[in-house]
């Protein structure tokens, strides 16, 4: 690399821009100018978005429909050229957007220097950068099903699998471990409608605001919009050209997503550590150690747990990158790209190893039992006994729950295995049916409420869901 200007053949003047130049850049100035090797993967919406535009300047008179034709034919020969990886992109052309237009010169000529009429990089990238994210919201919403779905079949096998819920990661009340999937499928559905309001407010076409201020041709821009399958055109020329909101609010779901995707993906790594013991992964979806011969670790689940780093980091990015920018277009927003494609890979990859690791995961149900036995579980429904049954005020019905808890950790026995007279010794009103409310199971199925953990409950929410995803 150099600091001088490189003198090439034509200097300046082999730019697509460079009338006025007479020399062409430092290298240094190409290295930091040049996009290419991060924008190439816009080149179907960049041909799609030209044929969109030479199809409507033909159609307003502003171009000859052969020149249409023309550019039509140059457009399909290039996008077979990158398909087959044929095409050769130069970093000296920056973007794929110079780089799509020098090649339909070489191969139709004339024709090809008439495509630009009426149009700017600026609006062209803006189109292309929407059209990608828009198809990106509708594939995130489309994952994000296939994991709900992944998660409606657990919730489905384990309706009536009883499991410690936790607040505060201490043992709180029996849950059904389908209630704790159908938890996530219900956060997921916030973040599939997320994505999805997000593509109903980016679906305006910029495409016609040119470089900023519209232009001077007879243009149909509703006709473009509809070309591209966008609800109308935007409004606002210098609003066109210089909003990336639509990247950022993409970003942003994407986040939460990847926030919710972390805190299952620990409690995956949770689940499968021998101290908790719920849950094994198959080989498929372990790794071994390179020195400890019995290890299985969780590897994709601690790498979706990481991903909201990397997800929250482009998004953060590119709302630094946006933050201050005076109207309209300024090259700062060429950065918009590799922090968006960036975090949408990271998303989508994590949401597909987390649906493989939801259908891989193996539950041991007895263990869950057992620890759902363990720590008072079911010490509020003691509670709930004695107000329900002997009308105790709660706070009365907390307070004798918590001496009759305090005896039977002295004795180191579960409250099912305390006598009734040692219950009665705290509260003499207390009768054997009390029994009958102390085990995990009555517990759970107790909690019928709407929103509850009780299988039945769970049970209908999966058939509400089954049909909600069908
Ligand atoms: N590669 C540029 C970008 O991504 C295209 C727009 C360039 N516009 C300009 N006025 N230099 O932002």
């Amino acid at each position: 690399m150099t600091d001088h200007p490189s003198d090439k053949a034509g200097g300046g003047k082999s730019q697509i821009w460079g009338g006025r130049f007479e020399r062409g850049p430092a290298a240094v100035m190409e290295e930091i100018n040049t996009s290419i090797d991060v924008d190439r993967r816009l080149w179907r919406e960049d041909i799609e978005g030209s044929k969109a535009h030479s199809a409507m300047l033909a159609a307003a008179g502003i171009i000859s429909a052969a020149d249409r034709d023309a550019i039509h034919g140059g457009l399909d020969r290039i996008a077979a050229e990158i398909e087959s990886g044929g095409f050769a992109f130069s970093r000296a052309l920056e973007d794929i957007h110079m780089n799509i237009e020098a090649r339909l010169k070489e191969l139709i000529g004339e024709p090809a220097s008439r495509l630009h009429t009426a149009r700017s990089r600026n609006d062209q990238v803006a189109t292309d950068f929407r059209l990608f994210v828009r198809r990106a919201c509708d594939d995130m919403a489309a994952a994000i099903r296939a994991l709900q779905q992944a998660l409606v079949e657990k919730a489905a096998q384990h309706a009536a699998t009883v499991m410690p819920g936790y607040t505060h990661l201490q043992t709180a009340q029996p849950v059904t471990f389908g209630h704790h999937c159908l938890a996530y499928v219900e956060m997921l559905e916030r973040d599939r409608t997320r994505f999805l309001d997000a593509r109903k407010r980016m679906n305006e076409c910029p495409l016609g605001a040119a470089a900023l201020a519209g232009v001077p041709y007879p243009i149909d821009r509703a006709m473009t919009a509809k070309a591209l399958g966008f609800d109308r055109p935007t409004a606002n020329s210098l609003d066109s050209v210089s909003a990336r909101d639509f990247a950022l609010e993409t970003l942003a779901a994407s986040s939460i997503c990847a926030s919710h995707l972390s805190r299952f993906a620990e409690e995956i790594v949770l689940w499968t550590s021998p101290h908790f013991g719920f849950a094994a992964l198959s080989d498929a979806f372990s790794t071994g150690s390179s020195i400890m011969p019995q290890k299985r670790n969780p590897d994709a689940a601690e790498l979706c747990r990481a991903k909201v780093g990397r997800i929250a980091g482009g998004f953060t990015a590119l709302l630094i990158v946006m933050k201050g920018l005076p109207l309209a277009y300024s090259k700062d927003m060429q950065e918009d790209k590799a922090a968006t494609f960036q975090a949408l890979d990271d998303l989508a990859l994590a949401l597909a190893a987390m649906a493989g690791m939801v259908a891989d995961i193996r539950m041991d149900e007895q263990a869950m039992r057992a620890a759902a036995m363990r720590g008072y579980s079911t010490a509020t429904d003691l509670a709930d006994y004695l107000v329900r049954k002997l009308g105790l005020p709660f706070r009365d019905a907390h307070h004798a729950t918590g001496a009759i808890v305090a005896l039977a950790e002295k004795k180191n026995a579960r409250l099912d295995e305390l006598s009734l007279d040692d219950m009665r010794g705290v509260e003499r009103r207390i009768d054997k049916d009390v029994f009958g409310h102390l085990t995990v199971d009555a517990s759970v199925a107790a909690r019928a409420s709407y929103g509850g953990t009780a299988p039945a409950n769970v049970a209908a929410e999966v058939r509400r869901w089954k049909e909600k995803l069908a």
